[in-house]
This record gives C-alpha cells, sequence and structure tokens, in this order.
C-alpha cells in the first residue's frame, strides 16, 4: 500500500476539524498552531521532513478580515508567504499541497457566480494575501488551491474565529434581534461537505489546480437567516441591514456566489446551502435545542 500519511496544519480551526475528522481512516499527523507556526519557514521544513506525507493540507490562516488592514506584514506572512515554503516542502518530499482560497479575492460585481476563470480583482489587505497564497500553493508540482467561503460547522469551542451564521443562530436561538444584510450574496458553506471534496479530489487523483468549493447556490444572508429560522422553528427578529450602513475598516465584496461546476465535472457534486444548512443544525454541533429537534422538518 502506498504512502497514507496525511500532514494537517492549522488542525483546530473550523475546516482543520473536519479535515483531520475525514481522514480518520489514514495516517494523520496534526498540527495546531501551538506545535506548528506556519510562519516559520525552517519549523515548517523540518516538519515537513518529519512527517513525510502523501498529503499536506494547510487549513491555517490569518482570518481576521479588518485587522488585516492594521497588520498587514502578519497576513502577508501567514495567507501567503507561508503557502511559499509549504509548496517548496511540499515538492521536496513530493507530497500533494491542498489550501484554501477565499471569494473575497473578487471585487463583486459580477451578477452571476464567479467561476475559476474570472480575473481577481481583491479590495483588502486580506483578500490580496489570500490570492498571493493562492498564487504560491498552485506553483507546487502537485498544488490544489479550493476557494471556500461563509464557513459554517466545526466543533464547538474552535480556536478560530466565529463565522457569520453562528452569530445569527445563537441570536435565533435566543430570540434577540439579529442584524443581517440584505445586500451581501453568498454561498454558505458546511465545512464538512468541503472536507468530504478535498478527500474526493486526492482520492480520484483530480487534476491539481483551483476549485470553487461552496455549497451549491446562493442567497442574501437575510435569506438565509429566515431559512435558518425555518428549520429552528423559531420565530425571527430579523433587523435587514445593508453594507452602506455599516462602517467596516475593509471594504468586502457584495456578490460572492462560487460556480462550482469545475468541481461537478471532477465528479464532487456539492450539496446546496440550504441541505447543508439543514444537516449542520441537526448534528450535535448544530446549536439546535433539543426542545426543537422533534420539531424540525423541511
Ligand atoms: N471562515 C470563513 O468564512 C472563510 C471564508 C473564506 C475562506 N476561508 C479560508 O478557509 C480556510 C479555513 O478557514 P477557517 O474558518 O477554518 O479558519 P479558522 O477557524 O480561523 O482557523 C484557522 C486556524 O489557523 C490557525 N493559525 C493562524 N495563524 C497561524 C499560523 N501562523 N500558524 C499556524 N496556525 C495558524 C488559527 O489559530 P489561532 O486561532 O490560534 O490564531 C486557527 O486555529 C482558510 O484558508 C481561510 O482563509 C474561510
Amino acid at each position: 500500500m502506498g504512502n497514507r500519511r496525511v500532514l494537517v496544519v492549522g488542525a483546530a480551526g473550523r475546516l482543520g476539524a473536519a479535515i483531520v475528522d475525514v481522514f480518520a481512516d489514514r495516517v494523520v499527523i496534526a498540527h495546531t498552531r501551538a506545535s506548528l507556526d506556519i510562519t516559520d519557514a525552517a519549523l515548517v521544513t523540518k516538519a515537513v521532513q518529519d512527517a513525510a506525507p502523501a498529503v499536506i493540507v494547510n487549513c491555517a490562516a490569518f482570518n481576521d478580515v479588518d485587522g488585516a488592514e492594521d497588520r498587514p506584514a502578519e497576513a502577508l506572512a501567514t495567507n501567503a508567504l507561508a503557502l511559499r515554503t509549504l509548496a517548496r516542502a511540499a515538492d521536496v518530499a513530493g507530497a500533494t499541497l491542498v489550501h484554501y482560497g477565499s471569494d473575497f479575492v473578487f471585487d463583486g460585481t459580477a451578477t452571476e457566480p464567479y467561476r475559476e476563470d474570472a480575473s481577481p480583482s481583491p479590495m483588502s489587505t486580506y483578500a490580496a494575501s489570500k490570492l498571493l497564497g493562492e498564487w504560491f500553493a498552485l506553483d507546487a508540482a502537485r498544488g490544489f488551491v479550493l476557494r471556500v467561503e461563509s464557513l459554517f460547522g466545526g466543533p464547538r469551542g474552535l480556536t478560530g474565529r466565529r463565522g457569520s451564521l453562528d452569530g445569527i443562530v445563537e441570536g435565533l436561538q435566543q430570540g434577540r434581534a439579529v442584524p443581517v444584510f440584505t445586500d451581501r450574496v453568498v454561498s454558505p458553506s458546511y465545512v464538512d461537505d468541503i472536507a468530504r471534496a478535498t478527500r474526493h479530489l486526492i482520492d480520484t487523483e483530480a487534476a491539481p489546480g483551483l476549485y470553487h468549493c461552496v455549497n451549491s447556490g446562493h442567497a442574501t444572508w437575510y435569506d438565509v437567516a429566515v431559512e435558518a429560522a425555518r428549520i429552528l422553528d423559531v420565530t425571527p427578529r430579523l433587523e435587514p441591514i445593508t453594507m452602506d450602513q455599516v462602517r467596516l475598516k475593509a471594504r468586502r465584496p457584495r456578490f460572492c456566489a462560487l460556480a462550482n461546476r469545475k468541481l461537478a465535472a471532477a465528479g464532487f457534486v456539492m450539496p446546496a446551502w440550504h441541505d447543508a444548512l439543514r444537516r449542520w443544525l441537526a448534528s450535535p454541533e448544530g446549536g439546535i435545542r433539543h426542545d426543537t429537534m422533534d420539531r424540525v422538518h423541511g
């Protein structure tokens, strides 16, 4: 049997935990930030050498979009330069490198879902750092970049940042008023589905390169919140807001839907976002209250 070793870096994050799970039948060497800082090139090179993996999956990232405007060197070191190190180390080890990109590489002026061949046009330091990271990762002989967005799922007690859906679901369950954008269009993405897609590309020895990997379809955050309330069987108290009403440090794209056709052509069809949302809310991590569990319908 061939090399079954999988090195996961950034393993304590939202997606990292799902990746560790999806490769559970292989030999997984999982590093959190505490055991491996991916901006330390010497340590990364040694960790890859020691692990001798067939596959390296990078789930570590600097995801503080507004914070990146104040700390650009940190964002670039983590989201971009670390990928140069990982790509070089992957090539030396003869390993496949998997990295995750972001919808924020686009400026959000499109009117239909972005495909992989659409021109990126980053509008923030975070977005530029993610784009540079893609380029470095794709320099690896077997480099995959999966662009993902608006992640949800993952274990409770994550070390990483909370996602928009965590806040929406928590607010709905507590009966609080929940402010939601009516003019940001997203393709929300369940980390379990992204992990399964990653596994598929590896197991089928798909062609390396750039893939969009989001749950299928798209909606405004307002529509996503309405659907979450329906699944949870709660009466939502939603406060519709527009992006113009909120002052954020980094500019964000308005229309972020991504098209998954290339992934589908490689044999993996991403489930619809509302199906993914329902599965997450019904899971032990999904935050659905037990008293509403019996009444879930949809
Ligand atoms: N979340 C989203 O909605 C979203 C959207 C688009 C793209 N993505 C991309 O999807 C991927 C996974 O994101 P995620 O949401 O799972 O991230 P996450 O939950 O924020 O986890 C990222 C992990 O990386 C760790 N980390 C940060 N800097 C590090 C470093 N220098 N060395 C080693 N580890 C480091 C973090 O540790 P600390 O918490 O200790 O810093 C955290 O455990 C990333 O590439 C991200 O950019 C995510």
